[in-house]
């Protein structure tokens, strides 16, 4: 099978752009720029000039302006100049875009080492340059038989880079591109068991213990919304648990990650309709957030405890199959009317934000691909925030901004609370259309006590529908930066409740 992904060798370096031993000398442009940085600009400013003249280059964040280099004495032959908007509208996404649409680039052109020259080197938009060199060494196609093994940089020269953030970027990119992998698998390769052994590989970096549960022990824990749910399937469903507790973290707090684990989901017996459903190969996208983000965690050895649950089925129509009316116990206790087999993510992560409590989280965040309404809401630009107390859901805002990803909060009013009333249990899990994403949020809520906690809606964000020119098509690997950022915020104290 082909390689999915590599990662480049990423170094600093302090030599003039023309001592730089690469293919490509990369640079970024911003509107109203007038001159390329150092002396680059005396080998490709004045064709660059002449072209954004001519309108072939507007400097629109990611357009490329490749040009050769022939002036005696360099070692590079060729520059690209990166479009990246206005500076004053840049955040770390568009560097860590640009970074991707070079590396991509480059690897087409099958040029393997490249040099990225700015004047800038904050350390965030440094780190977000290595992310995205990372991202762009990722191949989709994993199951091709008969093209040409894929290109990949082998080199990624990072002017003026300060050393640490550029190996936190390198760490936290080839994180995010084994969350890729994983969420591109399709259904037939990644079980349930498969996921937990993958998982527990993808984590086991020093300091990181797992334990996979499997279905006799989840009996035993009495997790019957994750057994309900998996009852449809001749796969049998397990629970990995991730624990990361290193020895000079403060004792108080730990965080804990949940991720919604359904290899895939066809609805069970309210079964889906087949248009598209190949997708729901990508429900396990939450899961594979929170084992890649603290096997980042642990590689940066941020003084933090924490651990990650991922609860994982499959959601099918088989003969045991739970049925709409279903009565299913919870391991905390709750019972829930099944009346749509669909809102099955809720079910497992009732159980596995249970298990995280059990485990002594004092924090909680989930991830998942949770509902459409989400999608309807806030599109495929933006992530669903949702939680309480507003403390913790503003240090998950900030950590998201720090990262470059797009959140944004959406209300838990008690008044939603109403629509998950069942006549003859706890709740149900299916409230119907009116805000879909909120009263999904509302049933989570259910199972988090008093314990600060947010939930992260990914059902728009973890699937590129297309290709753009910073990445393929597919699995994003979104939510990895901004659990990385929340971990490393919890030096300054985080709101109890
Ligand atoms: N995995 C889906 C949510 C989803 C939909 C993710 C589209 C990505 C794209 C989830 O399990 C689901 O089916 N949710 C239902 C809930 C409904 C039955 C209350 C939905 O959103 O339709
Ligand atoms: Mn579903
Ligand atoms: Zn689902």
């Amino acid at each position: 099978m082909r390689p999915a992904y590599e990662i480049p060798h990423f170094s600093t370096i302090s030599t003039a752009p023309r001592d730089a031993d690469v293919e490509l000398l990369a640079v970024p442009w911003f509107e109203g720029m007038v001159a390329l940085p150092t002396e680059l600009d005396a080998v490709a400013g004045a064709d660059l000039r002449s072209a954004i003249d001519r309108g072939e280059f507007a400097g629109r964040s990611c357009d490329l302006y490749a040009t050769r280099i022939t002036a005696p004495g360099w070692k590079a032959s060729r520059a690209v100049v990166v479009g990246g908007g206005r500076r004053d509208e840049m955040r770390v996404e568009t560097t860590r875009r640009m970074a991707a649409a070079v590396g991509l680039m480059a690897r087409q052109q099958r040029l393997p080492r490249v040099a990225w020259v700015a004047d800038a080197d904050d350390p965030q938009l440094v780190q977000s340059v290595a992310e995205g060199f990372a991202l762009a060494n990722f191949d989709n196609g994993h199951y091709k038989s008969r093209d040409d093994a894929p290109f990949f940089l082998s080199h990624v020269l990072i002017a003026g880079g300060d050393a640490d953030a550029i190996e936190r970027g390198r760490i936290v990119g080839e994180s995010m591109n084994a969350a890729r992998l994983l969420i591109n698998e399709p259904g037939n390769r990644l079980t349930p068991r498969e996921l937990a052994e993958r998982g527990a590989a993808i984590a086991a970096v020093p300091g990181v213990d797992a334990e996979i549960l499997d279905e006799a022990q989840l009996a035993e824990l009495q997790m019957g919304l994750l057994l309900g749910v998996a009852r449809g399937s001749a796969e049998p469903p397990r629970l990995l648990a991730l624990r990361y507790e290193p020895s000079d973290a403060p004792p108080g707090p730990m965080l804990g990650l949940v991720g919604k684990g359904i290899t895939f989901d066809t609805g069970g017996i309210s079964i889906k309709p087949s248009d598209g459903m190949e997708r729901m190969k990508d429900d396990m996208a939450g899961g594979a957030a929170v084992i890649a983000a603290l096997r980042a965690i642990a590689l940066q050895k941020l003084p933090v405890r924490v651990i990650a649950v991922v609860p994982t089925t499959e959601n099918m129509p088989g003969g045991k199959a739970v049925k709409p009316g279903d009565v299913l116990h919870g391991a905390s206790g709750l019972t829930v009317e099944v009346n749509n087999t669909d809102a099955e993510g809720r079910l497992v992560l009732g159980d596995g934000l249970w298990y995280a409590q059990r485990l002594g989280a004092t924090h909680l965040v989930d991830v998942a691909t949770l509902t459409g309404a989400c999608v309807v809401a806030l599109g495929r630009v933006t992530t669903g925030l949702f939680g309480a107390p507003n403390g913790w859901v503003d240090a998950l805002r900030s950590a998201a901004e720090r990262a470059g990803e797009r959140v944004w909060p959406l209300p838990l009013f008690d008044e939603y609370r109403e629509s998950l009333k069942s006549e003859i249990a706890d709740m149900v899990n299916s409230p119907g259309r009116p805000a879909g994403a909120i009263t999904a949020a509302m049933f989570l809520k259910e199972f988090v006590g008093d314990l600060p906690w947010a939930h992260l809606d990914i059902a728009g964000t973890a699937w590129a529908e297309e290709a753009k020119a910073w990445t393929p098509k597919g699995a994003t690997g979104v939510m990895v930066a901004t659990l990385v950022e929340l971990a490393r915020s919890a030096g300054s104290p985080w709101p109890t409740r």
